[in-house]
């Protein structure tokens, strides 16, 4: 068969790595790829906004089957186009995409099916969101409605803070947010959940925390991801029982019910508070760099699954899973998740060998004459498992390591929560 996926980041380079695994898999092509993708994968230039575009590289190039890596063509509604066209899609469509393209929607979903999250308010008018968060406690959190590139969360330390926030959202501040959404502050662990959905079943598809503050200790702005491990160690079967029941399950009842049956991976970014789950948000795809956790655990074939799921026969499939914890640290350039130093070379990456428990997954790379550069604020997952998650971090360091590059850094204390005894 013939594999398209689309995006460029660690995330695609992970489902990549997979999906080479299977025999099944003939050409692979990644759109618009990086230099780790490079590798094991033909890369297409092309701007994965233009859907028409990217239909006639489809047809060209005889693709089975594309797998969508990004949140932003799925809210855009890329798989309608697609199926329209009569062409095989993993992903939502864009009714679904909006779990996580409104928080809105999300939020009215979970009240109308009584999915526990933190409680919130909706708001167009500045007068109104103002007289919700003068009768609101501190902190509180300020959402902007739409996509905002990870940018859209504020947790405020005082009203005013909250007042300035909410007035720049509903002046504008994010193109794709009219709304804002206020919400109770949630105290906690958290933990992503996601499962891999059809039209008649869901399934397990693991669980990670993932570390989304700049600096060591989590502390500093957010960032897209600056590391995650799995399993997540707050995950008990009584723990799970009670997110599928609450939380998955309804919401993908609720989906089938508005006539748009979800498809694809769902993630579940939650809360746990004295043993009970609340529903933060809802990503539509994979995380990053979550995925990257998992691709190394997942022991069955990517294409099985993927293809089971575009079939609605993914009751029929035994997803399987190797024990081992797995960890990855994102090497970053300098500046992120500000501005950062860009097109810098990056050495040795050659001096890293390589193996089922050892891999680089680039991010933000490219390549020119077999040397590579960096281009993105996230560069590199560097990514270890093994029977011990201590042992495997101290794997992925001595890596990072190898790696000669000054334009960079990383976190050393990835996975802190489950390894703080040592
Ligand atoms: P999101 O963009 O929705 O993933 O939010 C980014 C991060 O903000 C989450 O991963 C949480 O750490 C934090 N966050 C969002 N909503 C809440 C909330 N209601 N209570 C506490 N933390 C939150
Ligand atoms: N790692 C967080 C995300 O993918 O949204």
């Amino acid at each position: 068969m013939n594999l398209l996926v689309i995006g460029s980041g660690g995330r695609e380079h992970s489902i990549c790595y997979k999906l080479r695994q299977s025999s099944r898999v003939s050409k692979l092509f990644c759109m618009p790829g990086n230099a780790g993708t490079e590798k094991i994968a033909e890369n297409i230039s092309q701007d994965i906004s233009n859907f028409e575009e990217v239909y006639k590289i489809i047809k060209k190039n005889v693709v089975d089957i594309v797998i969508i890596g990004p949140e932003e063509p799925l809210v855009n509604g890329i798989t309608d186009f697609l199926e329209k066209k009569l062409v095989k899609v993993f992903g939502p469509n864009k009714f679904a995409a909006q779990l996580e393209g409104s928080k809105a929607f999300m939020k009215n979903l979970c009240k109308k099916n009584n999915i526990p999250t933190a409680n919130f308010g909706i708001f167009e008018k500045y007068e109104e969101a103002a007289k919700f968060i003068e009768e609101s406690q501190i902190p509180i959190v300020i959402k902007a409605d739409g996509l905002a590139a990870g940018k859209g969360v504020l947790i405020c330390n005082s009203k005013d803070e909250a007042l300035i926030e909410t007035k720049k959202i509903l002046e504008g501040k994010f193109k794709s947010s009219k709304k804002v959404v206020i919400e109770e502050f949630l105290e906690g662990e958290e933990l992503s959940y996601f499962v891999v959905v059809d039209k008649n079943s869901y399934s397990f598809f693991g669980s990670a925390q993932d570390h989304k503050r700049v600096g060591e200790g989590d502390t500093g702005p957010n960032t897209g991801g600056m590391g995650a491990y799995s399993p997540a160690r707050n995950l008990t079967k009584d723990l799970e029982f009670k997110i599928k029941k609450k939380i998955i399950e309804p919401t993908i009842q609720a989906m089938k019910n508005s006539g748009n049956p979800y498809k694809g991976f769902l993630y579940a970014g939650l809360m746990v508070k004295n043993d009970e789950p609340y529903l933060i948000e809802y990503n539509i795809r994979m995380g990053d760099p979550e995925c990257q956790v998992l691709m190394m655990k997942l022991k069955t074939d990517l294409l099985n699954i993927v293809e089971a799921a575009i079939n609605n026969d993914l009751n029929k499939l035994k997803i399987e899973w190797d024990n081992k914890k797995c960890i990855t640290i994102v090497l970053c350039a300098k500046g992120y998740p500000g501005d950062y130093i860009k097109d810098k070379e990056i050495e040795n990456l050659s001096k890293v060998h390589l193996d089922k428990n050892n891999q680089i997954f680039h991010a933000g790379t490219y390549k020119i004459n077999e040397k590579i550069f960096s281009k993105g604020g996230r560069v590199l997952n560097v990514t270890s498992s093994s029977n011990d998650l201590y042992e495997a971090r101290n794997n992925s360091l001595s890596n990072l390591e190898k790696i000669k590059w000054n334009n960079g850094f990383f976190r050393k204390d990835i996975g802190w929560r489950a390894i703080k005894k040592k």
